[in-house]
């Protein structure tokens, strides 16, 4: 292992893509180079990090000095003044919107600040392709410590007792799920992840898995010793190159460590992992559309029961769960159930992740306390609506979602509150409304995703 004094993390999100990611950090792989500073400096390329709207950005480390707004030639004035004379470029930090006060790192920026990472633990900070900082960030030491302390019951008990339910839009008790499938008796079973995020807007999942990818590969092989099953797969759709990039890596290094494969931590359990890639339809992401489509068959969904833990892929036995869902699970079984419990709200415990889109002054991925007041996510973190305009709705859940009123600023963003107000919490796309948005442009838009004016679900349909 190489050693850097500064680490430079670039966003590579979908957003920094967009204004150009890319040029930076070539002109500061190049910067660097001509100043003879690449044994010093090293450079990394990760997912989203958050602030979409600031884009292009990148934070160095250790200081976690964040740059924004980025244009090529500010690179070498970074490299010129920070990564060699040791001196901050005040020029380029990010501004508060209303008071054009800079502030130099993360900790000392709201939209980071406000946030609490459980999912996102480690995006923007590690570099997504190296196990080591994954491990050095107590990465596999909760699949470590179910193969040599639990048995496969304490695991289901624990993610039972967590109260954690699933990210991908349902909120099924997740350790149920587990312990349906335990309890069946056919062999093989398998553990697939849902990594085909088709709600508009949505991209969480794309995030973990470009800058977190062990997180997803831990939580999924925690659920293949909890349930007896030796085989997982990741159905990943086509539109998401490097997060398919990054995770075929990141299994690769598990398997060169021995985190994946056979006698895993000498404790006989065997599990490996395989990438599915999808073809981005959005029925795949139904969960019996999703197997059909693994299985090589026409992505359709079935009528269910059978479940997925009754007869899932190849007709066996199969737990299926969101990416999200899956990054919680090794700080759940690491730091317990009841450190869990302790953040969210009674019958939705733990954080969600939202995609924050529309006319709030921050756009980006954020993960707060389920519980958390819709306001606050638009106006704390968000930075209220661009042009201190009028907020006039927030619309959540994607195509099959709802939205709500100005009155309903106060709401607890949770299952049941968001249910409440004829809504729900899908996989956690928000997208925020000033006076002037049209609704019925907003409902052409999940029509396209959508894609069938009879569904009886939709926005479209619904109005
Ligand atoms: C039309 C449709 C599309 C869906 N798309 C997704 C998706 O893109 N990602 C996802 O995780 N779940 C999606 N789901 C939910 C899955 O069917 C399933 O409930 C989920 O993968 C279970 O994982 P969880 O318990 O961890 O949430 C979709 C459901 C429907 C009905």
């Amino acid at each position: 292992m190489e050693f850097y004094r500064n680490h430079v993390l670039v966003c590579g999100g979908g957003g920094c893509q967009s204004s150009g990611c890319h040029i930076i950090r070539d002109r500061l792989i190049d910067s660097i180079k001509k100043r003879g500073l690449e044994s010093e400096i090293k450079v990394v390329v990760t997912g989203c990090m958050g602030p979409c709207s600031l884009g292009p950005m990148m934070i160095v480390y250790p200081e976690g000095i964040f740059y924004c707004g980025l244009k090529p030639e500010n690179v070498d004035i970074i490299v010129e003044k920070h990564l060699y004379e040791g001196v901050p470029v005040k020029e380029y930090f990010y501004r508060d919107p209303y008071s054009d006060e800079p502030a130099a790192a993360i900790h000392e920026i709201p939209f980071f600040t406000r946030q609490m990472k459980i999912a996102l633990r480690n995006v923007g900070l590690i570099d997504p392709l190296s196990i080591e900082e994954y491990i050095a960030f107590d990465g596999y030491f909760a699949f470590a410590k179910a193969l040599t302390q639990h048995k496969p019951e304490d695991i289901i008990r624990l993610v039972k007792e967590s109260g954690l339910r699933g990210r991908g839009g349902a909120g099924f008790p997740t350790g149920l799920k587990w312990e349906f499938t335990a309890k069946v008796q056919g062999r093989p079973k398998y553990v697939v992840c849902n990594a085909d995020e088709g709600d508009p807007g949505a991209f969480m999942d794309r995030s973990i898995i470009e800058g977190d990818p062990h997180s997803l590969i831990e939580g999924m092989a925690l659920c293949g010793y909890a349930i007896g099953a030796n085989q997982g797969y990741v159905y990943i759709r086509a539109e998401y190159p490097m997060a398919v990039e990054h995770l075929q890596k990141a299994i690769e290094q598990a398997r060169k460590y021995g985190l994946l494969g056979s006698d895993i931590f000498s404790s006989g359990f065997a599990f490996d992992l395989e990438i599915r890639v999808g073809a981005g339809a959005f029925v795949c992401g139904e969960e019996t559309a999703l197997l059909a489509s693994l299985e090589g068959r026409r992505g359709e969904p079935r009528p269910k029961p059978p479940y997925p833990a009754q007869e899932g892929l190849w007709n066996q036995p199969t737990v299926i769960n969101n990416v999200e869902t899956y990054a919680n699970l090794p700080s759940i079984i690491l730091k317990g159930p009841k450190w869990f419990r302790s953040i969210g709200t009674e019958r939705s415990p733990g954080t969600k992740v939202f995609a924050l889109a529309g006319q709030a002054v921050n756009t980006g991925l954020v993960e707060v306390p389920m519980g958390t007041p819709l306001g606050d996510i638009i106006f704390d973190i968000g930075g209220g609506i661009i042009g201190k305009k009028n907020f006039k709705a927030a619309q959540t859940g994607g195509p099959s979602g709802g939205c709500i009123p100005a009155g309903g600023l106060n709401v607890p963003v949770d299952y049941e509150s968001l249910r409440e107000w004829g809504t729900i919490m899908g996989s956690g796309g928000l997208i925020v409304m000033d006076e002037n948005t049209c609704m019925v442009d907003l409902a052409k838009f999940f029509l396209d995703f959508c894609q069938d004016e009879s569904c009886g679900k939709c926005i479209p349909c619904r109005m």
